[in-house]
């Protein structure tokens, strides 16, 4: 079935189910990094970016393939006056736009289902994170009481069902991860959704 990216991202921000700050937090608690660069890589309207901006001093790059997107996420960046802590940045996770050992913290979510070589993009963010650095990759809404509360809103906002995105067996993540060189790692598949936490080792 087809599944729209834009409508979808839209509309779980127009639930106003606050998975943004949950993962946020989630992600600060993980690995305490608030200060420095970090990457929300597929940012899409940058919701994930804004809820970490507010939690921490970190100065952001919204990174998205989709130019469409970005122009979104510049109205909604704008709307929270975070233009200072925010840049928004075209690239293909494939290809970062960014030098080696660029950021403290690279964040993603929801977006590594569209990605169409899964060992390439990790080895790219491995190599874009400098060492002692953190990256927090996957998808999902944060708990299961999230989920729930986006999808009934879904349903009466719009009338239809949330439309997964395209699956990734979680094996083959692991595998991916492993390809990429990521020795130090955790998965998480869960009620939270689909992660992988890594630290950057030397
Ligand atoms: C479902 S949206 C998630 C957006 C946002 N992270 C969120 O959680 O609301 C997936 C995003 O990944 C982006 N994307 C897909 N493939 C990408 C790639 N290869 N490199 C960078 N971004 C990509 C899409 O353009 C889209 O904005």
């Amino acid at each position: 079935m087809f599944y729209s990216k834009l409508a979808d991202s839209m509309l779980i921000n127009r639930t106003h189910v606050p998975i943004y700050p949950l993962i946020a937090n989630q992600i600060i608690r993980k690995f305490n990094i608030t200060e420095g660069t970090a990457i929300d890589v597929g940012a899409g309207p940058a919701s994930l970016s804004i809820a970490m901006a507010r939690i921490t001093h970190l100065d952001i790059y919204a990174m998205d393939i989709s130019r469409e997107m970005l122009e979104i996420a510049q109205k909604s960046i704008e709307k929270n006056s975070l233009k200072k802590r925010i840049t928004l940045i075209t690239g293909d996770v494939n290809q970062m736009p960014f030098q080696d050992e660029f950021a403290e913290l690279i964040f993603s979510r929801g977006s590594m289902f569209f990605w169409k070589d899964l060992p390439t993009s990790f080895k790219e963010i491995y190599r874009v994170l400098k060492p002692g650095g953190a990256g927090y990759i996957g998808g999902g809404f944060g708990s299961a009481a999230l989920r729930r509360k986006v999808k009934e809103e879904f349903k009466r906002k719009d009338g239809k069902s949330y439309q997964n995105p395209p699956k990734i067996q979680v094996d083959a993540l692991e595998i991916a991860v492993l390809e990429a060189g990521i020795a130090d790692y955790l998965l998480i598949n869960d009620e939270s959704g689909l992660w992988v936490l890594f630290e950057k080792t030397g």
